[in-house]
């Protein structure tokens, strides 16, 4: 009988539990293993050893919650911790306190469930020789090696039914309307979740904007007799001339993070500094969390329920250092290295950045 740990670490993300669900139904239901639930992320195999027994009982009625039933972190990263020394902030590499702590735990292998820095965490691991399973996830779609990671299927329909009501409130009070959504280094949400709920206007970390050009494009529609506009922003997009908008806050010196946030009000103060369109009033909307809230949408169940079959299979057949992944409608693997060697980013030639600027979208540029 193995013993398999599981964590989540990282942003929570809507579709953890359906995974967390399908690793136990997998591994205890067919496989007859025990599986332990580390709790907080790798907070949990760090500070003395936090986990908890899953069997059946424990993952029932968890399929349709968001969050994650084990918790998570995302500032407690192993390979950079943050160490206060006579009152200076030392980072480390605390690494071989987590292997021990997982031998202490005498399980026989870990499936680590997050985005680009746990799955780094866990190919370092590995590399240290430690058995290994990847399971991606992230609202942002930002990792190489799948097609999609689950949470992003959701994010994507909270932020479309968000411009859907933007829409109607913009467009009665002839409103540009500037919405900022997630997207660190990848703007899929805002591309695709801006296709599907019209906007006019969308701003990607891949596609350094032109503020002339967005204020033109405003211009033309109110021209042509829309008085409003629906702007969305990734939160990593930035001027041609300028940054990244930074908004760190307190707590950030435990990650070594610098946190986004704040590029809807920077464009929104630059439009109104636009001649031809001072006259319209610009509101500023922040989606942030509501984004990774909330309700897993069915497509983020079933791919998350598949992923933590998958990852019981890879451990089944000792198939270690491997990250599960979507290639066209089948899941399989891939190396863990292969999986955080770079970001998957949107192409600004590609086919659907073509597409919204054939539906008339402007991109920025
Ligand atoms: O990784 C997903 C993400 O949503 C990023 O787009 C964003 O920068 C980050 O999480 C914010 O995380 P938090 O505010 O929870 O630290």
């Amino acid at each position: 009988m193995k013993t398999v740990a599981i964590l989540t670490g990282g942003g929570d993300c809507p579709g953890l539990n359906a995974v967390i669900r399908g690793v136990v139904r997998s591994a205890v239901g067919q496989h007859k293993w025990r599986v332990v639930g580390i709790e907080d992320g790798f907070d949990g195999l760090l500070h003395g050893l936090c986990y908890r027994e899953l069997d059946l009982k424990s993952v029932r009625g968890i399929l349709q919650l968001g969050g994650t039933l084990l918790g998570t972190s995302n500032h407690g990263n192993p390979l950079h911790y943050p160490v206060i020394e006579n009152g200076e902030t030392h980072w480390l590499d605390v690494s071989d306190q987590v292997v021990e702590n997982f031998n202490r735990l005498g399980a026989d292998a870990l499936i680590a469930v997050g985005g680009d820095g746990t799955l780094k965490i866990a190919q370092h691991l590995y590399e240290l020789g430690m058995n290994v399973v990847g399971i991606p996830k992230t609202i942002d779609n930002d990792l190489k090696a799948t097609d999609v990671t689950f949470g992003y299927n959701t994010a994507v329909g909270v932020v479309t039914e968000a411009l859907d009501r933007l829409h109607t409130t913009a467009e009665s009070h002839h409103r540009v309307m500037v919405v900022e959504v997630m997207g660190r280094d990848a703007g899929w949400i805002a591309l695709e979740s801006g296709i599907a709920g019209g906007a006019d206007v969308i701003l990607l970390p891949e596609i350094p904007y032109n503020i002339e050009r967005i204020c033109q494009a405003i211009q033309k529609r109110r021209e042509s007799g829309s008085r409003f506009s629906i702007i969305v922003a990734a939160e990593g997009a930035r001027s041609r001339h300028g940054q990244q908008v930074v908004q760190t806050m307190a707590g950030d010196s435990r990650s070594g993070v610098e946190r986004l946030g704040g590029v809807a009000q920077q464009v929104a103060d630059e439009i109104r500094q636009c001649q031809d369109i001072q006259d319209m009033e610009v509101r500023t909307v922040v989606l942030g969390h509501l984004q990774r809230g909330g309700s897993p949408s069915p497509f983020d169940r079933i791919l998350g329920s598949r992923f933590g079959v998958k990852a019981v299979d890879l451990i089944a057949a000792g198939d270690y250092g491997k990250m599960v992944s979507l290639r066209g409608r089948n899941v399989g693997s891939t190396t863990l290295a292969e999986a955080v060697d770079s970001l998957n980013l949107v192409d600004p030639c590609g086919e659907l950045v073509n597409a919204a600027e054939k539906l008339g979208i402007m991109l920025g540029r």
